[in-house]
């Protein structure tokens, strides 16, 4: 059976750590993988924009020898999903071709049939309740931020629950960090991933809450997060997510609030004057570029023991 990125859920503290290991080496010494995908096909499934999963993904296979396939399912000559082709069928015709697909999509059910339906690893690169591989990226990045001991460490996501936050109250748990969601009454996360992520961080002895004051939840965090306010596919709504995300700026103001050696991270595409001031995303804690940058180690390092060109221990 192939193994799948469908969310943080399908992989443990153990094989987080390994991939992020991975990540790290192909990062220092990428001539060392450059043919270890050679002759394999990749598809990448998008059916929302994208700028850093869709080049990291590109460069990153391009850079493991393989090649990368970019199918949009949108317009007159997307894939036939875009005319109602079902994931079943659609799997069942990727696997006789690829040997794995990268996804963005709205349902997660659709990443989660195809997996069901295929014979070939399926990577989540986006929905609209998960963003695994945003969440490997952030957790490399802290790690090259604060050492790979992040037991003890805060990270606070402020703004609204959404895919990124739920990737990463599951990603606290396997990483050994806590977990605050700052975000507004009328704008949590998912109940159910927020149970989930209670029960893991339980177990891991870690934490996982919301805190709706901002100021409070910052106080002696590691690393205050955020995330665009109106998420792809949410543009109808968009004046009545601001109106409701207003006190939710991350400013200097919140950044002098949290530990003195606290970074600013985001996810990105960043909304300057919306949920962070410009003078904190182009500011001396901002790490967003070197977040992003690793989305294609860590993206990497994922194809590599998905697709069993190495091992997982
Ligand atoms: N962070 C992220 O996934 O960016 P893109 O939407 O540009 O891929
Ligand atoms: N929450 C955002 C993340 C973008 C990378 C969205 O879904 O649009």
């Amino acid at each position: 059976m192939p193994r799948h990125l469908r969310s943080l859920k399908d992989v443990n503290a153990a094989e987080l750590d390994r991939i992020l290991t991975l990540a790290r080496e192909v990062k220092k010494s990428p001539e060392r993988f450059t043919q270890k995908l050679a002759g394999k096909s990749i598809a990448m499934i998008f059916s929302k924009p994208s700028t850093r999963t869709r080049v990291s993904f590109e460069v990153g296979i391009h850079q493991l020898g393989a090649q990368a396939m970019f199918l949009p399912t949108g317009g007159t000559t997307g894939l036939q999903t875009g005319r109602g082709e079902t994931p079943h069928d659609t799997a069942q015709v990727m696997s006789r071709f690829v040997h794995a697909v990268v996804i963005r999509t709205f349902a997660q059910d659709e990443v989660e049939q195809l997996a069901e339906h295929g014979r070939i690893p399926i990577i989540n690169a986006l929905t609209d309740m998960f963003h695994p591989c945003q969440a490997l990226a952030d957790v490399m990045t802290m790690r090259e931020q604060f050492g790979d001991d992040l037991r003890g460490r805060k990270l606070v996501f402020v703004g609204p629950g959404n895919n990124v936050t739920h990737s990463l109250m599951l990603a606290g748990s396997r990483a050994g960090f806590d977990v605050v969601c700052a975000c507004p009454e009328s704008l949590p996360p998912s109940h159910v991933v927020l149970e989930r992520a209670k029960a893991d961080a339980q177990k891991a002895g870690t934490k996982v809450y919301i805190e709706h004051d901002p100021r409070k939840a910052v106080k002696g965090a590691s690393v205050i997060y955020t995330d665009t306010w109106v998420s792809m596919g949410q543009e109808a709504e968009a004046e009545a997510l601001k109106a409701k995300l207003a006190a939710y700026t991350v400013d200097d103001e919140l950044m002098a609030a949290a530990a003195p050696d606290c970074v600013f991270m985001h996810c990105l595409p960043a909304h300057r004057g919306e949920e962070v001031t410009a003078s904190v995303m182009d500011g001396p804690r901002s790490i967003v570029f070197d977040e992003a940058e690793n989305r294609m180690h860590a993206q990497k390092a994922l194809l590599l023991l998905l697709l069993e060109a190495e091992p997982w221990c």
